[in-house]
């Protein structure tokens, strides 16, 4: 097959202006993060997984949006994050990335996605960057992902870690429980911790962590830690935007604070909707568009039928199904 003749390859989704220059303007790189937390800025990440949540979260200034596979409890309706597929996370990640200025997306490798062989798990990653647009992705797992994570750092695409409580893991781990509490459990994370440094994650994720556990790790790695449930000690923070604004139904863990109750507010929202409509003071004149009242005569005619209106533009037949 000549080159001209390849089928089209899909592209990334472009960044937006700036309203203000009207060029693209610039993704936070993860040498920003480092600057940041070289700086001791802490981090304020947070998940989106569509394109207006995406504008809220980039406009606000977020540094860092993760499109976790959190998408598929708290947008998608599954009982775990699993049920996830690569399909799903790419979708909602170009929706993200169409929506994103600024910060840094990052593309959460789904459930097997990754850790099957090494060429599986690149091209998963790859995908992530060149048909979704995301600039990085996350993978679950220490010490077991520690070469899936060399191999996709190694071709340049920047990988966060995440240890601790790994929610893909959850049948293993029996079930969304504080890990790190005994010694044992609390020496596998901290070896977990330096596995997923030394094999060039450029960030690492502590969730579900004791805080004194997590702010150990935190002094002794040179990346930042990104916590969640995971005490004030990390470098910086990760919430599911859910949780944040009222909007997740089912479990909310005790880590959460809720900001707003979105839900409540949307379901109001709705309510008055549906009463306007019944009353019918909704649509409004200002809701609507008006004609001129001598066109519509015309098109009408003095008590003609209202069929008058199509058989003056024509002699065929209404064309209709039924007739064929
Ligand atoms: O999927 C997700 O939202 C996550 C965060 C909880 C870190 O992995």
């Amino acid at each position: 097959m000549s080159a001209q003749s390849q089928p089209a390859q899909p592209q990334p989704a472009q960044p937006q202006a700036s309203p203000k220059t009207g060029k693209p303007e610039r993704h936070v790189t993860v040498a920003d993060i480092a600057r940041m937390h070289a700086d001791g800025q802490r981090i304020a990440m947070l998940t989106a997984y569509d394109y207006p949540t995406a504008r809220v979260v980039d406009e606000a200034g977020v540094p860092m949006i993760l499109v976790g596979d959190s998408l598929g409890m708290v947008m998608l309706g599954y009982e775990e994050t699993v049920r996830v597929s690569m399909d799903e996370m790419l979708h909602h990640t170009k929706a993200v990335v169409r929506g994103t200025r600024r910060a840094l997306v990052v593309g959460d490798m789904p459930f097997l996605s990754y850790g099957v062989n090494i060429e599986h798990s690149l091209e998963n990653a790859g995908r992530f960057i060149s048909e979704a647009g995301a600039q990085a992705v996350k993978v679950e797992g220490g010490v077991r992902s520690a070469r899936t994570i060399e191999a996709i750092a190694r071709a340049g695409i920047p990988v966060m870690g995440h240890i601790g409580l790994t929610p893909q893991a959850v049948y293993g781990l029996g079930g969304h429980r504080v890990q790190g509490k005994t010694v044992e459990s609390a020496r596998r994370l901290l070896a977990d911790a330096f596995a997923v440094q030394e094999s060039g994650a450029f960030a690492v994720v502590l969730e579900l962590v004791p805080a004194e556990l997590s702010a150990a790790i935190t002094e002794r790695l040179k990346i930042p830690t990104i916590g969640i449930g995971a005490g004030a000690g990390c470098s910086g923070q990760v919430q599911v935007i859910t949780d944040l604004l009222g909007l997740t139904y089912g479990f909310i863990p005790r880590h959460a604070k809720k900001y707003e109750n979105l839900a409540t507010r949307m379901s109001e929202a709705v309510t008055a909707y549906v009463a306007d409509v019944t009353a019918g003071v909704f649509p409004a004149a200002e809701h609507s568009s008006s004609m001129d009242a001598e066109v519509l005569a015309e098109v009408l005619g003095a008590g003609a039928l209202d069929r008058a209106a199509y058989s003056a533009l024509t002699d065929e037949p209404i064309p209709l199904d039924r007739d064929l």
